[in-house]
């Protein structure tokens, strides 16, 4: 028996290389639990609807079940010679029950039955993506919750800036994420949308009832336009770009700690469970971890831009290109999977030396601007007290010294309003205080951000 589903016009027999550069069962596999759920619904609706019998039905909807099952217990439970995933639930659909089974199709094509599949995999990956990215949320909350105390330099060109408060630099990550879900549950709405009844492109000569099917499946509308739906890989799209972003700001992250426990910043310790050695250099602990983490995002990158491109001169409506939406879509899940799974583990793995971040604190000119300041209130416009301290930090330089070990002499030969209380600028920690303005580094603040954020995550 022909493992194909569209054999009739054809004299001749396949090529065995057209064969196996046409089929994607290699990936589409994947995808059999959402198959068979559509098939399911769409099998309910043409009973209802009178187009196949209840008893028809029946069987159609226990053999799906069985085979279901079966693929669950192995996942190559039947062979490779199918061309996809559809094609191979018929087939052994029909093998199973017979006639009642050639019923099933009725009024579908595979065109929208894959937009129907993909749609259920982006749906149900988004949700646990989001779960993903909280665990991650999570973990830097607790980071920042374990080092409430610590202050670092907060860079600008990577050159240390001002000090801010460690947790409000983990924070930032904090937010990124929680951009990241709100950009997944907005593609949500846009995936949600269900396909079925356009057919091949042109819609149904029989009643289907798409709305049934669509409250079936959980999907909040059904598309406008047949030839739309069949041709539409926008969420596809938008997924993948989701995933971009999201990975741009683990590697970020990752960037940091790659940096951070380099001997030259020393600011964190990753434990030796998440480092890794080198097969020459006896001393060395690597950071393999965020390197890897930051070198996958290229991958997530490859697949938004791949199918941008693939998308992108295709005429209405199916066109055998969208194929490749799927290993693109596959491999972003698994690298933005495994990639925040680690992420959420690694931070905890983590220790800060806070011998090295109050050092690095203490030595910059960090409290520059906090000098600059200060002479404001005394009366002086800011580009002038800007030029002031830039002159003053100058001198400190040429004496090798940072500003608050100049004596108040040395500082009032700069500027004679500076009085003894200015050293009360030139502390970080008081430098921090100062900042209790919403969304700055000052700890009342910070500690805010820390609650509401326990109370968005529920925690
Ligand atoms: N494997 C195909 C895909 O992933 C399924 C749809 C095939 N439709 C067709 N008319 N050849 O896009």
């Amino acid at each position: 028996m022909s493992q194909k589903v569209w054999g009739g016009r054809f004299k001749e027999e396949t090529d065995a290389l057209v064969s196996r550069f046409n089929a994607s069962i290699g990936f589409d596999r994947r995808l059999y639990a959402q198959d068979i759920e559509g098939s399911m619904a769409h099998c309910r609706m043409l009973a209802k609807q009178e187009i196949i019998t209840g008893d028809e039905a029946a069987l159609i909807l226990e053999a799906l079940g069985e085979i279901k099952r079966e693929i669950d217990r192995d996942d190559s439970a039947f062979d490779n010679d199918y061309e996809d995933i559809h094609s191979l639930v018929e087939k052994v659909l029909v093998e199973k029950i017979g006639p009642a089974g050639e019923k099933l199709h009725t009024g579908r094509s595979r065109n929208d039955q894959v937009a129907l599949d993909v749609r259920l995999y982006v749906r149900d990956t988004i949700h646990v993506v989001i779960d993903l990215i909280k665990e991650a949320q999570l973990a830097l909350v607790k980071l920042a919750e374990k080092n409430f105390a610590l202050i670092m330099p907060g860079y600008t060109h990577l050159q240390r800036a001002q000090p801010v408060l460690l947790a409000h630099h983990l924070l930032a990550y904090y937010e990124m994420f929680k951009r990241d879900v709100e950009r997944f549950q907005e593609t949500l709405k846009r995936t949600n949308v269900m396909p079925l009844g356009s057919a091949a492109l042109a819609g149904s000569t029989f009643e289907l009832n798409r709305k049934m099917v669509a409250k079936e499946l959980g999907f909040e509308t059904i598309s406008e336009n047949s030839i739309d739906a069949v041709s539409d890989r926008d969420f596809v799209l938008e997924f993948l770009f989701n995933v971009s972003v999201l990975m741009m700001h683990l590697s970020r992250l990752s960037e940091e700690l790659v940096i951070w426990s380099s001997q030259e910043f020393g600011f964190v310790t990753i434990s030796d469970a998440f480092s890794t050695g080198s097969s020459i250099m006896p001393q060395k602990k690597n950071p393999d971890l965020p390197e890897l983490i930051r070198g996958k995002t290229g991958r997530a990158y490859g697949h938004l831009i791949s199918l941008l491109t693939t998308m992108k001169g295709l005429p209405l409506a199916y066109n055998k290109d969208m194929q490749e939406d799927k290993e693109a879509l596959f491999d972003a899940t698994d690298t933005a999977k495994i990639c925040l799974e680690v992420m959420s583990r690694l931070l905890g793995e983590i220790s800060f030396n806070s011998e090295r971040l109050k050092a690095a604190t203490e030595c910059g000119f960090l409290v520059a601007t906090d000098f600059a300041d200060y002479l404001v209130r005394k009366g002086i416009t800011f580009r002038e007290s800007h030029e002031i301290v830039g002159r003053i930090v100058l001198f400190a330089v040429d004496q090798e010294k940072e500003l608050h070990e100049l004596t108040l002499d040395e500082m009032k030969g700069f500027e004679r309003r500076i009085d003894k209380d200015v050293y009360e600028w030139l502390d970080p920690a008081l430098s921090l205080k100062r900042r209790n303005i919403p969304g700055g580094t000052g700890p009342d603040m910070v500690k805010k951000c820390l609650i509401k954020a326990k109370r968005e995550l529920k925690i």
